[in-house]
């Protein structure tokens, strides 16, 4: 029975799953390879490396709250207006800040069936609805989305390629459906694995969101700068949206040795090519590899595979026995894909680990 005496949360946090990361370890697995959370199988480049190791020498200092150094880094870096940007312990923390700026309770934000998760949490923290928008075919559909929205929505979520379906929208397709939505609702074009992408069609959503006053368009160096661990992210907004989550926004929300890596790594375009160049020749290797064993593997643009089983029983005996040979993959049950296997592209010699190991299931 519950204890009506205890502190009680708001409405809708024991309503909310919590979150469920990457497995990171195998019993008895030493040294596992870890496939489950989409980082960087190369690691940190060297001079981000070099740039955390000597920010050791500030450990005692509280970082610059407008983290202006990174500002003024990402700005040149992309072209983008200094001012406009939202700096976040992560780019979760920048939905999460964008939610708590927009949402009352009642409110909703609209997503795709097997968008992101982090979009949810902070929704539901803030006692506002999700609303999914089905995706048949495994990718967000505009007019699905479309369909969702109605008079209290105020935020619809597209990730940009999507995790962890794989999937992308066209720059023609982002612009139809800012195009079709009231200035008033925000749309979030969440651009995570956006380094990684080589379809033509995909474009960045930074030129819609200059001219708009509704756009925000969010990026991380957790991916393709290999800082998962430094919790990094940031979101280009219009000026209104970004003054507005600044009177929200904790102010020392990014540390000292994130703004000095992050910093960096954006000076590394030779980590950024190797990283790229390692997903875009293994992804159509991994793709047509597992295809060849028999399994569905849904197109992808970013920097991992979603390998789809016969059923859920399938699914759960392919990771037991990747586990068995060391390595870790990730259910996404959570996504509401439980006959689904999201695997990252690792390094030359994981990747051929997961094909061993996949053909020899695929034998058995
Ligand atoms: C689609 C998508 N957006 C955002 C993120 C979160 O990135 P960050 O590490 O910047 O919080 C992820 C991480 O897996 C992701 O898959």
């Amino acid at each position: 029975m519950t204890d009506t005496t205890a502190p009680a949360p708001r409405p809708g946090i024991l309503d909310i799953a919590p979150y469920v990361g990457g497995k990171s370890a195998i019993a008895g697995v030493a040294e596992p390879m870890k496939l489950s959370s989409n980082e960087n199988a190369l690691g940190a480049g060297d001079k981000a490396r070099a740039a955390y190791e000597a920010a050791i020498r500030n450990l005692a200092i509280y970082p610059d709250g407008r983290a202006t150094k990174l500002r003024t880094a990402v700005a040149e870096h992309h072209g983008l207006e200094p001012e406009r940007l939202i700096f976040g312990n992560g780019s979760d923390e920048v939905f999460a800040l964008l939610n708590q700026t927009y949402l009352s309770p009642g409110d909703n934000i609209v997503t795709g069936e097997y968008g992101f998760l982090a979009y949810r949490i902070s929704a539901m923290a803030n006692e506002a609805e999700v609303k999914s928008a089905p995706e048949p075919n495994y990718k967000a559909e505009v007019d699905a989305l479309l369909a969702q929205v109605d008079e209290r929505t105020k935020i619809v979520y597209v990730s940009n390629p999507s995790n962890p379906t794989g999937s992308y929208n066209s720059g023609d397709e982002i612009r139809r459906l800012h195009a079709a939505l009231p200035p008033s609702i925000l749309l979030v074009v969440d651009e995570a694995y956006a380094e990684f992408v080589t379809e033509p069609d995909w474009e960045t959503s930074f030129p819609l969101a200059r001219d708009a006053q509704n756009v925000v368009v969010t990026r991380t160096f957790s991916k393709i700068h290999g800082l998962a661990g430094l919790r990094i992210g940031f979101g280009y907004a219009p000026v209104a949206v970004a003054e507005a989550v600044d009177r929200i926004r904790l102010p020392f929300n990014v540390s000292v040795p994130g703004i000095e890596a992050a910093v960096a790594a954006l000076g590394d375009e030779a980590h950024v090519v190797a990283s790229r160049e390692l997903v875009q020749q293994w992804r159509p290797r991994l793709t047509q590899a597992i295809k060849g064993f028999g399994f569905d593997v849904l197109p992808s643009a970013g920097n991992f595979v979603l390998v789809k089983f016969a059923d859920t029983a399938h699914a759960t005996a392919a990771s037991d026995f990747l586990n068995s040979k060391g390595i870790i993959v990730r259910p996404v049950g959570g996504y509401g894909l439980p006959d689904c296997l999201r695997i990252t592209v690792g390094t030359d010699d994981q990747n051929r680990a997961v094909l061993d190991a996949l053909s020899e299931f695929a034998g058995r």
